[in-house]
């Protein structure tokens, strides 16, 4: 049966980058598929162990995600720490997974820079936590930008592999179905998560510079827009973001080599619902002087009320936590079936 898994890490600056890339697709996928919507806690003490106000971020990602229209009551909206399973299952996987696989990850060599010995464990096996995440719940889909696209890969190596391994207990128990794995048939357990990886704006780049990643973790402040970022700061954003001194092409071959202005229509689609073809055919042929104010308007339209309800939803803290509790409660009783099974797979008793 399909089911949906996407996590947030609660790092701060939720930006329009999280939005195209992640939010605003789940609440498209929710209308048609189950979903579980997690804020990743655990995952943020990678990036920095001790933090500011990690219990505020983490609202924060749920309030975003609550203001975006995700429906907390016919899906599962909760906080990676509150259901120990993920840590179980990404322990299991730590050792299903080789570390080579893990020094190959691109996320992994930009985090740890070139000083490797000093950086946590914990950034290492930062993937085999996400494998846990999906997996734990045998989620099918995963909607995520395309910067996750080699952490998705990765979790089907996992499952592969204890598929693999543990074939023949997994047949024996009952427990799994037959899957083609190459030129051999497997017993499954663990599904294939496949990455949802589509539309304009799988990489929404730097306003300041189109070579690089809008990022929360980016200096400049103008480089992104902020889900709660005021309509004025919106437009000044927009305003100031770097592109080139020529018109828009007619159609989207003519963005080759232009990513500031690639980047700036694949935005105005994505928001739109529109494709960049149709978003061309009505600017092609004018300067940014004109598209820009559209896209600001169009920016403003789109955020102004989810940075509103963000506000709203944020005000009253206690129920934030209710709504978090009661997805992880649900959430854990899906996940005490999974890690059931795979300590009866292993021999774990208990
Ligand atoms: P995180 O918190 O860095 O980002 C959250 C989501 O936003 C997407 N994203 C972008 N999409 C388009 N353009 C961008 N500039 C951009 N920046 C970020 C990310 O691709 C992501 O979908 N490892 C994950 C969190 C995670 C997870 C999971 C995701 C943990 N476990 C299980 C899916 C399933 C991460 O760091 O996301």
């Amino acid at each position: 049966k399909p089911l949906v898994f996407s996590g947030i890490q609660p790092t701060g600056n939720l930006h329009l980058g999280n939005y195209l890339g992640a939010i605003q697709k789940f609440v498209a996928l929710q209308d048609t598929q189950d979903c579980i919507f997690c804020v990743v806690d655990l995952h943020a003490l990678t990036a920095q162990l001790v933090q500011e106000d990690l219990a505020q971020q983490t609202r924060e990602i749920a309030a975003a995600y609550l203001a975006a229209g995700i429906d907390p009551k016919r899906h599962i909206v909760f906080n990676q720490a509150a259901v120990p399973g993920h840590s179980e299952l990404a322990w299991i996987f730590n050792c299903v997974a080789r570390i080579g696989w893990m020094t190959r990850m691109t996320q992994f060599k930009d985090k740890a820079g070139k000083d490797r010995e000093n950086a946590s464990l914990g950034l290492l096996a930062y993937p085999s936590l996400m494998a846990a995440d999906i997996l734990l719940y045998r989620a099918t889909h995963v909607p995520v930008g395309d910067d996750q696209k080699q952490h998705l890969e990765l979790t089907r190596d996992i499952a592969t592999k204890f598929n693999h391994d543990f074939s023949a207990r997994i047949e024996a128990k009952g427990l799994g179905v037959p899957m083609a794995m190459g030129d051999e048939t497997v017993n499954g357990y663990f599904p294939l998560a496949e990455p949802l990886i589509e539309g304009p704006a799988t990489r929404v780049m730097s306003l300041k510079d189109g070579s690089k990643k809008m990022s929360k973790s980016d200096p400049s402040d103008l480089s992104r827009i902020n889900l709660t970022d005021d309509d004025e700061t919106i437009a000044k954003k927009i305003r100031k973001a770097k592109t080139d001194p020529d018109a828009l092409p007619s159609e989207p071959a003519g963005l080759a080599g232009r990513p500031e202005a690639d980047n700036l229509v694949g935005i105005y689609a994505a928001l739109s619902g529109r494709s960049k073809a149709d978003i061309l055919t009505e600017f092609g042929g004018r300067p940014f002087s004109e598209f820009k104010p559209a896209l600001a308007d169009l920016a403003v339209d789109k955020l102004a009320p989810i940075a509103g309800d963000m506000r709203r939803v944020l005000s009253d803290p206690a129920e934030i936590d209710r709504t978090l509790k009661d997805g992880a409660e649900r959430a854990r009783a899906l996940a005490d079936r999974t890690l059931a099974d795979v300590k009866s797979i292993l021999g774990l008793l208990g």
